[in-house]
């Protein structure tokens, strides 16, 4: 007689996996398709994507590979033009030399992650991140077995992670890394040049590795955005197509890591998924050169940022972080509710409003703050200002 899984006792899944939480964003998704369903209008602020197409000539250079018909697996850390055009990036946008073996291709910086976190941390291993922050670093964390430790953001440091939070989270019990990110999602606010040379030099001296998410460059309002690599040449970077280049569904994106860890990263990625996608790349290497087009995209999301800042505090959202990249505006709305799950399904259901709970960025803090996108259309922001002056008490 074969003995059922239930006699074995064996876990349906492994046990680390209930600690990987559900994306709030995709369920507000979700519930807004069924309210579209159902024939009522709704205002997507929720997500996290340029509403932008991908650039012509991405698209162009894709159709093109398309009819030639054969795409197949290119190297496992991506075709050398690639890697050669993203190094060249680094020392026109930066000036920052980095040869282009250095460059490793991922199917998205979600990819990315996961070969730099295997790669960089043992199960147990403690790595800090922020509280708000992108919840995917400690869902994928804790997925690897590694311990994600918060760091709460304070209005006295600027929202921003700092070298003096680093070294007191450190003393209490030791960190192996930190993961910063700049601009950050969920509130666009940056990390000066200064405060990451900070970040680095502190890393160095404390023996953590510094990752850096740099998926928001290029998306910025005031000044621009630094790399980690111009003060730390060990830092592990992490970029993507998804953001400034409008290619979110092509899923492609980079890394920029030490060279001693490109042999064990290669060999993470021949094993987990071969190589990444080849149209994807073709597209990508001619997005490099879209820049008209992508500056208009992002002249686009300016406008909407100064119209919101301008008009949401006349309807009572006035407390945000600061606003300096990205296309996010990530709002204290204390004066509405301290249950911001209840209040953006209320928002949608009758406002038709579509917002991401705080609490998927900070479980604490987060029940009172609500994100809001505005990579979406001029109208779109308007229509919400519109909608929400007549809700909101
Ligand atoms: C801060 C941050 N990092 C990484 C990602 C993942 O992006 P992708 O896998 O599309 O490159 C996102 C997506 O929203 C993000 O906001």
């Amino acid at each position: 007689m074969t003995k059922s899984s239930a006699d074995l006792h064996q876990p349906l899944v492994a046990r680390r996996m209930e600690r990987v939480a559900s994306f709030l964003a995709m369920d507000v998704l979700s519930a807004a398709a069924a309210k579209e369903r159902r024939g009522d209008s709704v205002i997507h602020m929720e997500v996290g994507q340029p509403s932008a197409p991908a650039p012509r000539a991405a698209r162009e250079a894709a159709k093109a590979a398309l009819d030639l018909g054969r795409i197949g697996y290119t190297e496992a850390l991506g075709m050398s033009a690639l890697r050669e055009r993203i190094a060249r990036h680094y020392k026109d946008t930066y000036g920052v030399s980095i040869a282009p073996e250095r460059v490793v291709v991922t199917t998205g910086s979600s990819a990315g992650f996961v070969l730099a976190f295997l790669s960089l941390f043992d199960p147990g291993q403690r790595v800090a991140i922020t509280a708000p922050g992108y919840p995917a670093y400690r869902n994928i964390l804790e997925a690897l077995g590694i311990e994600p430790v918060t760091i709460p953001l304070t209005k006295a440091d600027g929202w921003i992670m700092t070298a003096r939070a680093i070294e007191k989270a450190h003393a209490e019990k030791p960190l192996h890394g930190i993961l910063a990110m700049s601009p950050a999602n969920p509130s666009g606010t940056m990390i000066g040049r200064k405060a990451l040379g900070e970040l680095g030099e502190t890393c160095r001296r404390l023996g953590l590795w510094f990752v850096s998410d740099e998926i928001y460059h290029g998306l910025t309002y005031g000044e621009a955005a630094s790399t980690a690599l111009a003060s730390d040449d060990d830092a592990v970077v992490i970029n993507s197509f998804s953001k400034y280049y409008c290619m979110t569904g092509w899923r492609i994106g980079w890394i920029v890591v030490p060279e001693r860890l490109v042999r064990p990263i290669e060999r993470l990625a021949q094993n987990l998924y071969i190589s990444p996608p080849y149209l994807s790349q073709v597209a990508a290497l001619a997005a490099f050169d879209a820049t008209e087009e992508l500056e208009a995209v992002k002249a686009a999301y300016a406008r909407n940022r100064a119209y919101l800042l301008e008009e949401l505090p006349k309807i009572g959202i006035a407390e945000m972080h600061p606003v300096d990249g990205a296309f996010y505006i990530y709002a204290d709305i204390a004066r509405f509710t301290n249950d911001s799950i209840g209040f953006s399904k209320r928002m949608l259901e009758e406002a038709g409003v579509a917002a991401t709970p705080g609490l998927d960025f900070d479980p604490i803090e987060g029940s009172h703050y609500l994100r809001l996108s505005f990579a979406g259309s001029e109208n779109d922001c308007r229509e919400t200002v519109a909608r929400l002056k007549g809700w909101l008490r």
